[in-house]
């Protein structure tokens, strides 16, 4: 009986995994009605403008919040970046954190005595919808091309690395990391984009977290992204991250957030990057999407 119903989780899951990545790379593909509906009322939230955004769905974090959310380490190497190195922000909505790094008047705080590095890195922010303002315009306008760049029209699954290129910091701030609805795969190619020695650094909220006990946020409601073996045990996030190949992962609890956020560096540190895939089985729209991942073995 143990063993029939684990078949039949697992099947179920392949079934779906099937269906979600047809209809995530293509809208028009059959998809069972209710997952079919649940990514439509995703696309229009990604679609929404003016009135219409819903209001947890926030895409104008400063470059403070970002520091502020992300593990510590983003800012130290965010200021030891020289104008020969790149940032990819994932999921960067109207790019404000890349427009305040920017900024002719913003210095990245540095140690003290730290030598200058002779200016910015180069920037490429990603968004699935194009929300660049009038500052974005008028930035780019006064920066040489190679520094800052906006890809918008396609998921991070969609680029290959002919296109990106590779990156010494790749930030997501309740990006895609947050909304893809195929979490290993989004993980496979982020640290395809990351250079050797190169930092990810990116956030999950109402997670359970790796050291402290922390409750769903909302009474009667799962955490936002939950992950599980074929046995229904739990597999933590920050677990799961820590038993990819290449690289070296720590994760904090913040709960300076509504809801508290688990933030994660992860470091790669050689090229042979294999992440163990998630097999997507639940995905509810939302800013973020509540979903759900059963652990491949
Ligand atoms: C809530 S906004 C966050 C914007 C920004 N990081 C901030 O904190 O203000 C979510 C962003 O993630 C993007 N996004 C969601 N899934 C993505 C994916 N798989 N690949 C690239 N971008 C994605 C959306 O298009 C949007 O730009």
């Amino acid at each position: 009986m143990k063993t029939l119903s684990i078949c039949t989780i697992a099947l179920i899951g392949l079934l779906i995994l099937r269906t979600v990545a047809a209809t995530a790379a293509d809208q028009t593909d059959p998809a069972p009605a209710p997952l079919k509906d649940e990514f439509s009322k995703q696309e229009n939230i990604y679609r929404s403008q003016g009135d219409a955004v819903p209001e947890g769905y926030t895409v104008d974090r400063t470059l403070a919040l970002y520091s502020d959310a992300l593990h510590p380490e983003f800012s130290r190497s965010l200021a030891a970046m020289g104008p020969q190195e790149r940032w990819l922000d994932i999921g960067a909505g109207s790019g404000r954190a890349v427009l305040d790094y920017l900024a002719p008047d913003y210095e990245p705080p540095r140690p003290y005595g730290t030598p200058a590095v002779g200016g910015k890195a180069q920037v490429v922010a990603i968004s699935i919808e194009d929300r660049r303002t009038p500052l974005w315009q008028s930035t780019a306008a006064r920066l040489p091309d190679r520094q800052l760049k906006y890809l918008t029209g396609k998921r991070l699954r969609d680029y290959t690395l002919a296109e990106l290129g590779r990156f010494r910091i790749i930030t997501d701030v309740i990006g895609g990391f947050s909304y893809s609805a195929d979490l290993s795969l989004f993980m496979q190619k982020a640290l395809d984009f990351l250079d050797l020695n190169g930092s990810f650094y990116t956030v999950l909220q109402d997670v359970h977290s790796e050291s402290v006990g922390n409750a769903p946020y909302y009474k009667d409601a799962p955490y936002l992204t939950e992950i599980r073996n074929a046995d229904g045990s739990e597999v933590k996030v920050c677990s799961w991250l820590k038993s990819i190949s290449c690289v070296e992962v720590s994760c904090e609890f913040k709960t300076g957030w509504k809801p508290p956020i688990e933030t994660f560096h992860i470091r790669k540190i050689c090229d042979e990057v294999k992440v163990p895939a998630l097999i997507p089985v639940h995905f509810q729209a939302g800013t973020p999407p509540e979903r759900r991942f059963l652990l491949a073995r």
